[in-house]
Protein backbone atom coordinates (compact mmCIF):
# COMPACT_ATOMS: atom_id res chain seq x y z
CA UNK A 1 0.00 0.00 0.00
CA UNK A 2 1.68 3.15 -1.29
CA UNK A 3 0.11 7.23 -1.80
CA UNK A 4 2.69 9.45 -3.19
CA UNK A 5 2.00 12.88 -4.38
CA UNK A 6 4.59 14.54 -7.04
CA UNK A 7 4.94 17.72 -6.76
CA UNK A 8 7.65 19.69 -9.17
CA UNK A 9 7.35 23.11 -11.68
CA UNK A 10 6.34 21.92 -15.04
CA UNK A 11 8.56 20.11 -16.93
CA UNK A 12 10.54 18.88 -13.64
CA UNK A 13 10.29 15.23 -15.00
CA UNK A 14 6.75 14.36 -13.12
CA UNK A 15 5.32 12.00 -15.69
CA UNK A 16 8.39 10.80 -16.73
CA UNK A 17 9.15 9.32 -13.37
CA UNK A 18 5.80 8.69 -12.50
CA UNK A 19 5.82 5.92 -15.30
CA UNK A 20 8.85 4.40 -13.93
CA UNK A 21 7.58 4.45 -10.21
CA UNK A 22 4.17 2.95 -11.07
CA UNK A 23 5.38 0.26 -12.77
CA UNK A 24 8.11 -0.43 -9.87
CA UNK A 25 5.76 -0.34 -7.35
CA UNK A 26 2.35 -1.53 -8.86
CA UNK A 27 -0.04 1.96 -8.45
CA UNK A 28 -1.98 3.20 -10.59
CA UNK A 29 -0.36 6.94 -12.66
CA UNK A 30 -3.23 9.55 -11.50
CA UNK A 31 -2.09 12.72 -13.66
CA UNK A 32 -5.00 15.44 -13.51
CA UNK A 33 -3.11 17.05 -16.31
CA UNK A 34 -3.81 14.20 -18.35
CA UNK A 35 -7.42 13.52 -17.54
CA UNK A 36 -8.05 16.66 -18.97
CA UNK A 37 -5.97 16.29 -21.77
CA UNK A 38 -8.10 13.13 -22.42
CA UNK A 39 -11.36 15.38 -22.00
CA UNK A 40 -10.56 17.89 -24.34
CA UNK A 41 -9.88 15.32 -27.18
CA UNK A 42 -13.15 13.70 -26.48
CA UNK A 43 -14.68 16.94 -26.58
CA UNK A 44 -16.62 16.81 -23.08
CA UNK A 45 -18.18 19.71 -21.42
CA UNK A 46 -15.82 19.58 -19.06
CA UNK A 47 -13.01 19.28 -22.38
CA UNK A 48 -14.21 22.66 -23.51
CA UNK A 49 -13.93 24.19 -20.09
CA UNK A 50 -10.84 23.33 -18.52
CA UNK A 51 -9.01 23.64 -22.61
CA UNK A 52 -9.31 27.45 -21.92
CA UNK A 53 -7.43 27.46 -18.64
CA UNK A 54 -5.03 25.27 -19.76
CA UNK A 55 -3.90 26.93 -22.94
CA UNK A 56 -3.10 30.26 -21.11
CA UNK A 57 -1.43 28.53 -18.67
CA UNK A 58 -3.74 29.15 -15.81
CA UNK A 59 -4.85 27.18 -12.75
CA UNK A 60 -8.42 25.16 -13.53
CA UNK A 61 -10.58 25.84 -11.24
CA UNK A 62 -10.51 24.39 -7.86
CA UNK A 63 -14.20 22.45 -7.69
CA UNK A 64 -13.90 21.10 -11.09
CA UNK A 65 -10.28 19.89 -10.16
CA UNK A 66 -11.91 18.40 -7.19
CA UNK A 67 -14.87 16.68 -8.35
CA UNK A 68 -12.43 14.92 -11.45
CA UNK A 69 -9.89 13.78 -8.84
CA UNK A 70 -12.09 12.13 -6.30
CA UNK A 71 -14.46 10.62 -8.75
CA UNK A 72 -10.84 8.94 -9.70
CA UNK A 73 -9.47 7.97 -6.80
CA UNK A 74 -12.58 6.26 -5.93
CA UNK A 75 -12.38 4.05 -8.37
CA UNK A 76 -11.14 0.16 -7.58
CA UNK A 77 -7.96 0.44 -8.81
CA UNK A 78 -6.85 3.06 -5.78
CA UNK A 79 -7.99 0.72 -3.27
CA UNK A 80 -4.08 -0.77 -3.22
CA UNK A 81 -2.62 3.16 -3.35
CA UNK A 82 -2.06 5.49 -6.11
CA UNK A 83 0.32 8.16 -7.24
CA UNK A 84 -1.13 11.54 -7.57
CA UNK A 85 0.68 14.09 -10.30
CA UNK A 86 -0.39 17.33 -10.81
CA UNK A 87 -2.54 17.18 -8.20
CA UNK A 88 -3.20 18.44 -5.69
CA UNK A 89 -1.94 21.98 -6.88
CA UNK A 90 -3.55 24.62 -4.71
CA UNK A 91 -3.59 24.57 -0.60
CA UNK A 92 -7.45 24.71 -1.00
CA UNK A 93 -6.83 21.19 -3.25
CA UNK A 94 -4.46 19.81 -1.01
CA UNK A 95 -6.86 20.56 2.37
CA UNK A 96 -10.20 18.80 0.41
CA UNK A 97 -7.70 15.70 -0.93
CA UNK A 98 -7.16 15.43 3.26
CA UNK A 99 -10.42 15.43 3.72
CA UNK A 100 -11.50 13.02 1.87
CA UNK A 101 -9.16 10.42 2.29
CA UNK A 102 -9.36 11.42 6.00
CA UNK A 103 -13.01 9.89 6.12
CA UNK A 104 -11.67 6.92 4.63
CA UNK A 105 -9.11 6.35 7.62
CA UNK A 106 -6.51 6.90 5.04
CA UNK A 107 -4.10 9.34 4.45
CA UNK A 108 -0.69 10.46 2.03
CA UNK A 109 3.03 8.37 2.68
CA UNK A 110 5.10 10.50 1.05
CA UNK A 111 5.46 14.02 -1.05
CA UNK A 112 8.31 14.04 -3.73
CA UNK A 113 9.38 17.41 -4.18
CA UNK A 114 11.16 17.27 -7.53
CA UNK A 115 13.28 20.46 -8.06
CA UNK A 116 14.59 22.11 -11.13
CA UNK A 117 16.35 25.79 -12.28
CA UNK A 118 13.89 27.59 -14.29
CA UNK A 119 16.66 27.39 -17.56
CA UNK A 120 16.32 23.66 -17.46
CA UNK A 121 12.69 23.49 -17.28
CA UNK A 122 12.24 25.84 -20.22
CA UNK A 123 14.58 23.62 -22.24
CA UNK A 124 12.97 20.56 -21.67
CA UNK A 125 9.45 21.60 -22.00
CA UNK A 126 10.22 23.51 -25.33
CA UNK A 127 11.94 20.12 -26.87
CA UNK A 128 8.91 17.99 -25.50
CA UNK A 129 7.54 15.51 -27.28
CA UNK A 130 4.16 13.45 -26.67
CA UNK A 131 2.51 10.40 -28.31
CA UNK A 132 -0.59 11.35 -29.11
CA UNK A 133 -1.84 7.48 -28.85
CA UNK A 134 -0.16 6.67 -25.77
CA UNK A 135 0.85 9.13 -24.07
CA UNK A 136 4.65 8.45 -23.50
CA UNK A 137 7.23 11.25 -23.11
CA UNK A 138 10.21 12.22 -25.34
CA UNK A 139 12.58 15.26 -26.00
CA UNK A 140 13.98 16.14 -29.31
CA UNK A 141 17.82 16.43 -27.51
CA UNK A 142 17.90 14.81 -24.15
CA UNK A 143 14.91 11.67 -24.82
CA UNK A 144 14.69 11.23 -28.93
CA UNK A 145 12.58 8.40 -30.16
CA UNK A 146 14.44 6.03 -32.70
CA UNK A 147 12.34 7.22 -35.43
CA UNK A 148 11.76 11.18 -35.58
CA UNK A 149 8.06 11.90 -34.46
CA UNK A 150 6.97 8.12 -33.77
CA UNK A 151 6.52 6.45 -30.88
CA UNK A 152 9.15 3.47 -29.66
CA UNK A 153 6.20 1.91 -27.60
CA UNK A 154 3.56 2.31 -30.07
CA UNK A 155 4.58 3.81 -33.00
CA UNK A 156 2.03 6.48 -32.46
CA UNK A 157 2.67 10.19 -33.77
CA UNK A 158 4.44 12.74 -31.51
CA UNK A 159 3.27 16.18 -30.99
CA UNK A 160 3.85 18.94 -29.07
CA UNK A 161 1.57 20.19 -26.35
CA UNK A 162 -0.21 23.67 -26.80
CA UNK A 163 0.62 25.01 -23.35
CA UNK A 164 4.33 24.29 -24.32
CA UNK A 165 5.26 27.12 -25.95
CA UNK A 166 7.41 29.82 -24.18
CA UNK A 167 5.24 32.53 -23.12
CA UNK A 168 2.68 29.81 -21.77
CA UNK A 169 5.43 28.29 -19.95
CA UNK A 170 6.44 31.44 -18.33
CA UNK A 171 3.24 31.40 -17.29
CA UNK A 172 2.68 28.31 -15.59
CA UNK A 173 6.17 28.34 -13.85
CA UNK A 174 4.65 31.29 -11.94
CA UNK A 175 1.68 30.19 -11.17
CA UNK A 176 3.30 27.15 -9.94
CA UNK A 177 5.83 29.44 -8.13
CA UNK A 178 2.39 31.53 -6.77
CA UNK A 179 -0.07 28.66 -5.70
CA UNK A 180 1.60 25.19 -5.60
CA UNK A 181 4.85 26.15 -3.89
CA UNK A 182 2.95 27.03 -0.81
CA UNK A 183 2.10 22.59 -0.29
CA UNK A 184 5.91 21.81 -0.03
CA UNK A 185 5.37 23.34 3.52
CA UNK A 186 2.09 22.22 4.18
CA UNK A 187 2.99 18.80 3.74
CA UNK A 188 6.23 19.77 5.80
CA UNK A 189 4.13 20.49 8.49
CA UNK A 190 3.26 16.95 8.45
CA UNK A 191 6.40 15.72 7.64
CA UNK A 192 5.83 14.17 4.99
CA UNK A 193 7.94 15.88 2.31
CA UNK A 194 11.14 14.03 0.17
CA UNK A 195 13.41 16.78 -1.70
CA UNK A 196 14.67 15.41 -4.85
CA UNK A 197 17.37 17.14 -7.32
CA UNK A 198 15.27 16.68 -10.36
CA UNK A 199 18.39 18.38 -12.88
CA UNK A 200 20.66 14.89 -12.92
CA UNK A 201 19.81 12.28 -15.15
CA UNK A 202 16.47 10.21 -15.63
CA UNK A 203 18.17 6.86 -13.63
CA UNK A 204 19.55 8.99 -10.92
CA UNK A 205 16.31 11.21 -10.43
CA UNK A 206 14.92 7.43 -10.02
CA UNK A 207 17.36 5.90 -8.05
CA UNK A 208 16.99 9.27 -5.49
CA UNK A 209 12.85 8.54 -5.39
CA UNK A 210 13.22 4.91 -4.55
CA UNK A 211 15.47 5.72 -1.92
CA UNK A 212 12.81 8.36 -0.54
CA UNK A 213 9.85 6.03 -0.77
CA UNK A 214 12.06 3.42 1.52
CA UNK A 215 11.55 -0.07 2.22
CA UNK A 216 7.95 -1.12 1.03
CA UNK A 217 7.21 -4.94 2.10
P1 LIG B 1 0.14 19.02 -16.20
O1 LIG B 1 -0.16 18.14 -17.34
O2 LIG B 1 0.16 18.44 -14.84
O3 LIG B 1 1.48 19.79 -16.53
P2 LIG B 1 2.64 20.42 -15.62
O4 LIG B 1 2.46 20.32 -14.15
O5 LIG B 1 2.83 21.76 -16.17
O6 LIG B 1 3.83 19.48 -15.83
P3 LIG B 1 4.31 18.86 -17.16
O7 LIG B 1 3.46 17.69 -17.52
O8 LIG B 1 4.48 19.93 -18.17
O9 LIG B 1 5.78 18.41 -16.74
P4 LIG B 1 6.28 17.08 -16.03
O10 LIG B 1 6.81 17.43 -14.70
O11 LIG B 1 5.28 15.98 -16.10
O12 LIG B 1 7.54 16.76 -16.97
P5 LIG B 1 7.79 15.56 -18.02
O13 LIG B 1 8.01 14.28 -17.28
O14 LIG B 1 6.79 15.56 -19.12
O15 LIG B 1 -0.93 20.22 -16.18
C1 LIG B 1 -1.25 20.92 -17.35
C2 LIG B 1 -2.31 21.96 -17.05
O16 LIG B 1 -3.51 21.30 -16.60
C3 LIG B 1 -1.99 22.97 -15.95
O17 LIG B 1 -1.26 24.06 -16.45
C4 LIG B 1 -3.39 23.36 -15.49
O18 LIG B 1 -3.99 24.29 -16.38
C5 LIG B 1 -4.17 22.06 -15.59
N1 LIG B 1 -4.15 21.29 -14.32
C6 LIG B 1 -3.63 20.04 -14.14
N2 LIG B 1 -3.79 19.64 -12.87
C7 LIG B 1 -4.43 20.65 -12.23
C8 LIG B 1 -4.86 20.85 -10.88
N3 LIG B 1 -4.66 19.90 -9.92
N4 LIG B 1 -5.47 22.02 -10.57
C9 LIG B 1 -5.69 22.96 -11.51
N5 LIG B 1 -5.29 22.85 -12.79
C10 LIG B 1 -4.68 21.70 -13.15
O19 LIG B 1 9.22 16.02 -18.59
C11 LIG B 1 9.35 17.21 -19.36
C12 LIG B 1 10.43 17.03 -20.44
O20 LIG B 1 11.70 16.89 -19.82
C13 LIG B 1 10.24 15.77 -21.30
O21 LIG B 1 10.58 16.07 -22.62
C14 LIG B 1 11.22 14.76 -20.69
O22 LIG B 1 11.69 13.85 -21.66
C15 LIG B 1 12.33 15.66 -20.18
N6 LIG B 1 12.96 15.16 -18.95
C16 LIG B 1 12.34 14.62 -17.85
N7 LIG B 1 13.22 14.29 -16.91
C17 LIG B 1 14.45 14.64 -17.38
C18 LIG B 1 15.78 14.55 -16.84
N8 LIG B 1 16.04 14.04 -15.62
N9 LIG B 1 16.80 15.02 -17.61
C19 LIG B 1 16.56 15.53 -18.84
N10 LIG B 1 15.33 15.64 -19.41
C20 LIG B 1 14.29 15.20 -18.68
MG1 LIG C 1 3.27 15.80 -16.81
ZN1 LIG D 1 2.86 5.80 -28.08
Amino acid sequence: MLRLILLGPPGAGKGTQAARICQKYSIPHISTGDIFRKQIKEGTEFGKKAKEYMNRGELVPDDLVLEIAEARLTEEDCKHGFLLDGFPRTVNQAEQLDKFLNEKDLSIDKVLDIRVDKEELMTRLIGRRVCRNCGATYHVINMPSEKEGICDVCGGELYQRSDDTAATVENRIGVYNGLTVPLIEYYEKAGKVAHIDGSTGLDKVFGDIVIAIGDRE
